[in-house]
């Protein structure tokens, strides 16, 4: 945890001494840009499209509105650059509902049963957005926000910090709670997430981004992606997703990621699709390997750290054609696959998980890397 906390100071110093910098003035490397245009205005908060890029050709745009990740091109064997997420090229289809592409999710991603739970004896209810439950920060979570941004630049990385107060009881979440979210790409193809957070009450949070991934650039569905995630375990749910307390070997199972397996080689045992949380087999609050993701006719490859103790691997089972993102793609069913670094869901009520609770005085931490690369 102290190595963690270093860490983050040093990142944080490095940034904040080259903040007072302009984007337009700023190209401290030949390599590592951000270029910033406007997308309007919400809440009458300005709203921008910003887009990272590297000496590769790597590009990454995020718009402070709900901090969403809108693309991500990346490099295919035959040095092709594709947009390997799922988004739209507007702001105003990302006012429209949509899955959550892309998106920043607080204060708390996924599902809390019945949109409630109990904290230092008091029942707080939240709001319910998913059946009875309430879903990734209720009717107007994070996703749905005006972040305020800044452009940061380091020797060998650019980065765009996004912060977010929300505000006591917003949601049902008590506590203010103050986010900082930093989004950082270097020239080694890492898009790094940093994720920082305080509270003045005691609250609950699991903070996450729900982009969606098609390595193929969005010719096909993800079924031929080939996926290795490090965890021996999952939480099962009951039929309205609600993890059922359970901890689950997923020895001999279609949740055995343990080896690479496409997606669709055993889909049709899991009722729904994938739509789990995995337990990560790294130790307990350590930094390290989550899940790789391989589409071998493109030879895109992405591999995934983080320092929490699961990822929700969701297989787009919801998508069904009736959105159409960029470049015309209509995004049928399994179209993108999410990778959500996470605590459990409806962890606030599984005493027997590990704990969601940020108290006063504590600082929560996460650090989340997609890293991008190819296999010929
Ligand atoms: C998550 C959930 C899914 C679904 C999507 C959004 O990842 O786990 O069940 O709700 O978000 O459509």
């Amino acid at each position: 945890m102290n190595r963690i906390i270093i860490l983050l100071c040093c990142i944080t110093v490095a940034f904040s001494s080259c903040t007072s910098k302009k984007q337009e003035e700023v190209k401290q490397t030949d390599s590592l840009t951000i270029s910033k245009t406007n997308w309007g205005k919400v809440d009458q908060k300005d709203v921008f499209l910003y887009t990272l890029a590297n000496a590769n050709g790597m590009k990454v745009s995020i718009t402070n509105y709900g901090g969403i990740v809108t693309s991500i091109l990346t490099k295919d064997k035959n040095d092709s650059l594709a947009n390997v997420v799922l988004g739209f090229d507007s702001l105003s289809l990302y006012q429209k509902p949509n899955p959550y592409f892309g998106a920043l999710v607080g204060r708390y991603a996924n599902r809390i049963g019945k949109g409630k739970f109990k904290l230092e004896g008091k029942e707080y209810k939240l709001a319910i957005n998913n059946g009875e439950n309430a879903l990734h920060g209720g009717l107007a979570g994070f996703d749905k926000r005006v972040w305020d941004a800044s452009e940061l630049y380091t020797k060998d990385s650019v980065a765009l910090q996004l912060t977010y107060t929300s505000v006591d009881m917003e949601e049902g979440y008590p506590g203010t709670l103050k986010s900082t979210v930093t989004y950082v790409l270097n020239d080694a193809n890492e898009l790094k997430i940093y994720y920082n957070a305080e509270t003045d009450k005691p609250t609950v949070i699991n903070l996450t981004n729900h982009s969606y991934f098609n390595l193929t650039g969005g010719k096909e569905s993800n079924l031929n992606h080939q996926v290795t995630i490090f965890a021996d375990s999952i939480t099962p749910v009951d039929a309205g997703l609600i993890t059922t307390g359970k901890i689950e070997t997923v020895k001999g199972t279609a949740f055995d990621f343990t080896t690479p397996h496409t997606i669709g080689e055993r889909i049709g045992n899991v009722e729904g699709g994938y739509d789990h949380n995995f337990i990560l087999s790294k130790a307990k609050g350590t930094y390290g390997p989550v899940a790789e993701v391989l589409d071998t006719t493109s030879g895109r490859f992405l591999q995934m750290f983080s320092t929490e103790p699961g990822v929700q691997f969701y297989s787009g089972n919801f998508l069904d054609g009736t959105i159409t993102g960029h470049n015309g793609i209509v995004y049928q069913k399994h179209w993108g696959m999410c990778l959500e670094a996470q605590h459990y869901p409806d962890s606030p009520n599984k005493p027997n998980f590990p704990t969601v609770v940020l108290n006063p005085g504590e600082k929560y931490y996460q650090l989340t890397v997609y890293k991008f690369g190819v296999k010929q």
